[in-house]
C-alpha cells in the first residue's frame, strides 16, 4: 500500500486523525469570516465541538474507503497549524489514470505562496507516486484566484463543463483546466493500481 502523504519542506499533507480535533478547531477559529462566495464559512462555537470533528472525520474516512475522494490535511511542519486542504477526488485507474484535483487554503494564510506550493507537491505525488496520467480542475468561472493559481501551475484551460455543480439554488458550469504527467516531463505509460 502507498503512503497517503506527501510534504514539502514547509507542509506535510496527510489524511486527517482523530488527533487533529485541536488543530482542526484552532484554524476555524483563527480563520478571517468568509471573504468571498468560494471561501469556507466560518464555523460557529456549536459546530467547532469535537462530535462535530468526529462526523466530519467519519465522512473524510468514508470518503478515503471508497475512495471518492482523498482528504489530505495541510500542515505547517513548524508549528502544526492546519492550513487547508488539497483533495484528490474520482480517482480512475485501469486506461484511464486520472483523478480531480481542489484545493483549499484558510484565509487568513492567502497569496502567501502557500497554495502554490502545497497544490505543486500533490502533483508530484499524483503523477511520481500515484503514477496517474491526467490531473483536472474544475473551477466555477469567476473564481479567479483558483484559475490564476491553476494556470500558474501549468495547468491547460479545456472547456466548460455545463451545468455541473449545483450550490446556492442553482447549477453552475464549470471550466475545467487539465495536467498531464507529459506536461511534467513524466511518461506514466504502465498503469498501477491505487490503495487507499
Ligand atoms: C485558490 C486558493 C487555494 C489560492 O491559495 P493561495 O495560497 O492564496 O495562493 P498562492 O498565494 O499560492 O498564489 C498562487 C497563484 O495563484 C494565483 N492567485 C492567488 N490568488 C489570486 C487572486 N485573488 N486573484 C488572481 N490570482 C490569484 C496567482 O497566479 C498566484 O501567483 P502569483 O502570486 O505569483 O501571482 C485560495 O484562494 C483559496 O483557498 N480559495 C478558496 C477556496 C477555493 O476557491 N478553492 C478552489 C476551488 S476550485
Amino acid at each position: 500500500m502507498k503512503k497517503l502523504q506527501f510534504e514539502t519542506r514547509r507542509f506535510l499533507m496527510r489524511l486527517y486523525r482523530p488527533g487533529d480535533y485541536a488543530a482542526w478547531k484552532r484554524a476555524h477559529e483563527v480563520m478571517f469570516a468568509k471573504q468571498n462566495e468560494f471561501d469556507l464559512e466560518k464555523k460557529t462555537v456549536a459546530e467547532l465541538k469535537p462530535a462535530a470533528f468526529r462526523k466530519f472525520l467519519g465522512q473524510t474516512e468514508r470518503h478515503r474507503k471508497s475512495q471518492v475522494i482523498f482528504h489530505f490535511a495541510v500542515f505547517e511542519k513548524k508549528t502544526g497549524r492546519l492550513m487547508g486542504v488539497v483533495l484528490l477526488a474520482l480517482v480512475l485507474r485501469f486506461n484511464v489514470q486520472s483523478a480531480r484535483l481542489s484545493y483549499s487554503i484558510f484565509n487568513n494564510y492567502w497569496k502567501h505562496g502557500y497554495g502554490k506550493e502545497v497544490v505543486e507537491a500533490a502533483i508530484a505525488f499524483a503523477f511520481k507516486k500515484l503514477k496517474l496520467h491526467r490531473l483536472e480542475a474544475e473551477i466555477l468561472p469567476n473564481n479567479r484566484a483558483s484559475i490564476g493559481l491553476a494556470k500558474s501551475l501549468g495547468f491547460v484551460y479545456e472547456g466548460i463543463r455545463r451545468g455541473a455543480v449545483y450550490f446556492n439554488g442553482r447549477w453552475h458550469d464549470h471550466v475545467i483546466y487539465s495536467l498531464l504527467a507529459e506536461d511534467r516531463g513524466i511518461k506514466n505509460t504502465k498503469p498501477s493500481v491505487f490503495q487507499g
